[in-house]
């Protein structure tokens, strides 16, 4: 087993100029860190899972492009700006959905227009990629704050994939909200989803809630409607990979069918996502939902659980409506329904 992981341990962290990230693919079994110097190293790691969820990858992102500055060989402002732009759009085509990562790539390129040498502009990219690590954790404890206050004393909280320390730079987003539940001296209990196929809720919510000393339980996907219809949930907060500005949300495989049982039993369901993971532009029918590989459905680890040559359809995520939504907990505040006034209402108020 790792050693014990506190709440703080940085998921993705800029050191000497170069990239430490936790191999999220080796968790729960052993903690290793990995370290890379090239963008193209943290664009695969995007894709194949070794840093994931929303925040995380918006600051994966933007520490990519810090390392493609660093790997550049431009001489002139505009060389550097067409490698970067290259880089950019290699990072940005690992993982569709989640928006923090155009978000993140995006703040980057925005700051080259403030420099003015090769030089000046490197450090700006870099700086700002270190800022944005440090204001994640800062955004999540806010948010937390905010979304405690929804919680009360004897909640037990069911929470669906990862949106923890893990899914973030660290304290997380919806398991951000949980930290800050208990840190108001609210006795609470969590339940957490297996989250098949890739089981982020077993491999990482169920761990990271268990070292930092929760009353968590696991249960299988399947058990959500038996966990519900018994009265063992009072509530549930998950976090989003996009928030429309209708209210619609994009989040883990599975959040939908969570929100829709928790709709037929009267609990209330909250998400809980910083503003950078809202997009104001999009309509529901223009977002990709990222399709993933069959073999994370046929097989668990290297076991084969399904037969050979089976068609498999593997959506890495679902949309949530507004009307299943009881609130969003963001930095700024909670958006109640109606979600297109609330959310319009937060934005105006934070520009
Ligand atoms: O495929 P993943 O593990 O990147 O999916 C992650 C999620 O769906 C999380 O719930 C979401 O990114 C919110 S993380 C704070």
């Amino acid at each position: 087993m790792p050693e014990k992981i506190s709440s703080l341990l940085k998921t993705v962290e800029w050191k000497n100029n170069k990239v430490i990230m936790i191999d999220q693919t080796k968790l729960p079994n052993e903690l290793i860190f990995v370290e890379y110097s090239d963008y193209l190293d943290i664009a695969n790691a995007i894709k194949m899972l070794i840093v994931r969820g929303a925040p995380a990858i918006g600051v994966s992102g933007a520490f990519g492009l810090a390392l493609a500055a660093l790997q550049s060989n431009a001489s002139t402002k505009d060389q550097l700006i067409s490698d970067l732009e290259k880089a950019k759009k290699v990072l940005f085509d690992t993982r569709p959905t989640a928006v923090n990562l155009a978000w993140g790539l995006d703040q980057i390129m925005n700051v080259t227009k403030h420099g003015n040498t090769v030089d000046e502009i490197c450090q700006l990219v870099i700086n700002t990629a270190k800022q944005m690590a440090d204001d994640d954790i800062k955004i999540n404890m806010t948010m937390g704050k905010h979304g405690s206050q929804l919680f009360d004393d004897n909640d037990t909280i069911m929470t669906h994939c990862n949106a923890g320390s893990l899914a973030t730079v660290a304290y997380g987003t919806a398991l951000g909200v949980i930290r800050a539940t208990k840190e108001s001296g609210k006795n609470i209990k969590v339940i957490a989803t297996e989250t098949r196929p890739v089981q982020q809720g077993s491999r990482l919510t169920a761990f990271e809630l268990k070292h930092d000393g929760f009353d968590v339980s696991l249960i299988p996907d399947t058990a959500v409607g038996y966990t519900m219809a018994n009265n063992l949930v009072n509530k549930v907060v998950v976090g989003a990979d996009r928030v429309l500005r209708t209210g619609h949300v994009y989040n883990k495989i599975g959040t939908y069918q969570v929100a829709l049982m928790a709709k037929q039993h009267g609990i209330p369901f909250y998400v809980a996502a910083p503003l950078s993971t809202f997009d104001m532009k999009s309509n529901p029918q223009d977002v990709i939902i990222e399709q993933r590989r069959g073999s994370e459905v046929t097989q668990i680890g290297d076991k084969k659980t399904a037969p050979d040559g089976i068609n498999v359809i593997n959506p890495a995520f679902d949309m949530t409506p507004p009307e299943l939504i009881s609130g969003i907990i963001t930095e700024a505040g909670v958006a109640k329904p109606p979600f297109a006034e609330s959310i319009t209402k937060l934005f105006e108020a934070n520009k």
